[in-house]
């Protein structure tokens, strides 16, 4: 009877210590503790920055054999960008895709990207991002609970209306647009004498429809994802600004990662920009075609009487001449 029982209570030591080792963190024979991320984007399946994140939760997946996973959520169902921000800042979310037009509303240094005609080109863009005005900006994001991980492209905007096209800033003149819930947009559409109506991205086809706007402005792939297209089918490429893409961690997530896991997920995430990149030329160009194809009359005005009509805005924001400086000085 008693060798019974102590038969018993070895089985069930066994047992308990091995539930226990199993379910806490790191264990002696090194097994770590699961994550698991959630990412949120507003832009539908199929885009080039969902696609990213798609890409940068395979890396983590195929790195750690399965025990850091992300779970992507397209398409806002998690909330508008605002909303998604305050949830990373929270921690609530840990990983987010998001517009520095948006991002400017909470660490204002990024406003400087927005000026409209700040970045030359495409390559200067780039040389900006990944030198250190960009990285320095990305790493500022920390005192507000974010942890800039990689840029992400995205294109030039451009203003696209539903009855007349925007070919010379006279034309824009009365015109309702909706912008970004930004000042500097507000400023941008003022400089060209239309009336801006700020608002979430996700209410923009409905206003479109309603007709409580005539015309927005975004890059081609953001007017054919969100089928803008459908009402509007007007598209004058002035390429007034070009706004990258951010993707954030949590600080309170991140945090909590060990060295070993932050320096996993910040490659994954800068070599998910690389896919994306390649994605946006690809899908930008495709989008132009189908654009066309559905009866949209892209045209390709002069960009000087826009730039000259815009260019006083830059003496209203003294306070990022510093960074305009900068950026303007990188050849
Ligand atoms: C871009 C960007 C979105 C953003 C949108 C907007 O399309 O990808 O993240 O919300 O612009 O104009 O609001």
């Amino acid at each position: 009877m008693r060798k019974k029982h102590w038969i018993a209570l070895l089985i069930l030591t066994v047992f308990v210590t091995s539930f226990i080792t199993a379910g806490c963190g790191s264990s002696a024979s090194g097994t770590k503790e699961k994550i698991a991320l959630k990412a949120a984007d507003n832009q539908p399946d199929g885009y080039p920055t969902v696609e990213g994140l798609r890409h940068m939760a395979k890396l983590l997946n195929e790195r750690t054999q399965g025990r850091i996973t992300m779970d992507v959520y397209p398409g806002g169902q998690l909330g508008g960008e605002k909303e998604t921000i305050e949830m990373v800042q929270s921690g609530t979310l840990a990983v987010n895709r998001i517009s520095t037009g948006s991002l400017a509303g909470f660490n204002s240094k990024l406003t400087a990207y927005t000026l409209p005609f700040v970045f030359r080109d495409a390559t200067h863009m780039w040389k900006v991002l990944d030198g250190k005005v960009g990285q320095d900006l990305l790493r500022d994001l920390e005192k507000d609970g974010l942890v800039g991980l990689t840029y992400y492209d995205a294109g030039a905007r451009s203003f696209y209306t539903k009855s007349k096209p925007i070919n010379s800033p006279a034309e824009a003149k009365g015109q309702k647009i909706r912008v970004l819930q930004s000042k500097i947009f507000v400023d941008l559409v003022d400089a060209l004498e239309a009336s801006a109506t700020p608002m979430g991205f996700g209410e923009v086809y409905s206003a479109l429809q309603t007709g409580l706007i005539d015309g927005a402005e975004n890059n081609p792939p953001s007017l054919w994802a969100m089928k803008h297209y459908e009402v509007c089918k007007y598209f004058a490429l002035d390429e007034h600004m070009m706004i990258p893409e951010v993707v954030i961690i949590s600080k309170k997530v991140w945090d909590k990662l060990s060295p070993e896991d932050q320096k996993i997920v910040a490659q994954a995430a800068m070599e998910s920009s690389q896919v994306e990149k390649k994605l946006w030329i690809e899908y930008t160009e495709q989008a132009l075609k189908e654009l066309i194809a559905k009866g949209v009359v892209i045209s390709k005005p002069d960009k000087e009487p826009f730039r000259k009509a815009v260019t006083p805005m830059y003496e209203k924001y003294p306070q990022y001449k510093d960074i305009i400086t900068q950026i303007q000085a990188v050849q």
